[in-house]
């Protein structure tokens, strides 16, 4: 059994972990969440320094402000990290950076397989239509905070080209979109757990990807895949392209 520490241990995407762990072979021996509410067999710290468990990996679903102490707790155990939180800015990807010098982080704005399929068609789909127009739709439940969501952004760089120009909306707008714009819309309203599409609009025809996740689960089963992956890595920098080809090898 793996051995995994989990960080937002109470939110939603913490539950999910939990309630998966056993069927991909792991087990939550404790959590930490600024909640610390207990509510399964494993005891929910309020901080790291709490912890008294050794684990083998953490996974961590709470938010970026947690970063820090996240990284002090795994620098100093030597623990390798699953970071699954969106919404990081440039501080944390600098300060993710220079831990991956001494532990292996792992690190995906979207942790489903679905996804990085999605991601990957959409790719080869963008080098093979240099000259369509693209446009990436997003749609979430009415409690997501951040917003275009980071898979949209994401898919951005995996369509984009050097000199490319997001648009992020065309509220007020009066002129013809440029050749270079990737239009970023987001869409928020009930309980969608998450949809994305990449849309390439051309002369005559149009080409659409798209992926929609029908539970959180999926993310929560991919961060326990990259949680047993990643446990066995040397230090570095990991993301969905090195859990995917340890899978196709
Ligand atoms: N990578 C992916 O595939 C993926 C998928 C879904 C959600 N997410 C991201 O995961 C994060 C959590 O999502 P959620 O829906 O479970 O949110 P949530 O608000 O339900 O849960 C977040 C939990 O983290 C806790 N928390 C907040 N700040 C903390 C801190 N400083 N230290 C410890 N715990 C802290 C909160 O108390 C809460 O219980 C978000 O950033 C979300 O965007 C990523």
């Amino acid at each position: 059994m793996l051995k995994i520490l989990l960080s937002g241990a109470c939110g939603r995407m913490g539950r999910q972990v939990a309630a998966l762990a056993e069927d991909e072979q792991a087990e939550i021996i404790a959590g930490v969440d600024v909640r610390a509410e207990s509510y399964a067999s494993f005891p929910v710290y309020p901080s790291f320094s709490l912890v008294q468990e050794d684990a083998q990996v953490i996974v961590d679903f709470s938010r970026p402000e947690g970063l820090s102490a996240l990284l002090s707790y795994a620098r100093a155990h030597r623990l390798p990290v699953v970071l699954a939180a969106t919404g990081y800015n440039e501080e944390d990807a600098a300060a993710i950076a220079q831990a991956a010098k001494e532990i292996p982080i792992f690190r995906s704005a979207n942790l489903s397989l679905g996804v990085y399929v999605l991601k990957t068609l959409a790719r080869q789909a963008a080098r093979l239509l240099p000259d369509f127009d693209i446009e990436i739709i997003e749609k979430h439940h009415n409690q997501k905070i951040d917003a275009p969501s980071g898979t949209a952004l994401m898919l951005y760089d995996a369509v984009s080209q050097p000199g490319a120009l997001p648009v992020f909306g065309r509220n007020g707008r009066t002129q013809k979109r440029e050749k270079n714009e990737i239009g970023i819309h987001a869409i928020r309203g009930g309980t969608v757990p998450g949809e994305h599409e990449v849309g390439f609009y051309g002369p005559s025809e149009v080409v659409t990807v798209s992926h929609s996740a029908q539970d959180r689960s999926i993310f929560a089963r991919g961060a326990l895949r990259a949680a047993r992956f990643v446990a066995s890595q040397q230090p570095g920098e990991y993301s969905m392209d090195d859990l995917a080809k340890d899978m196709l090898s």
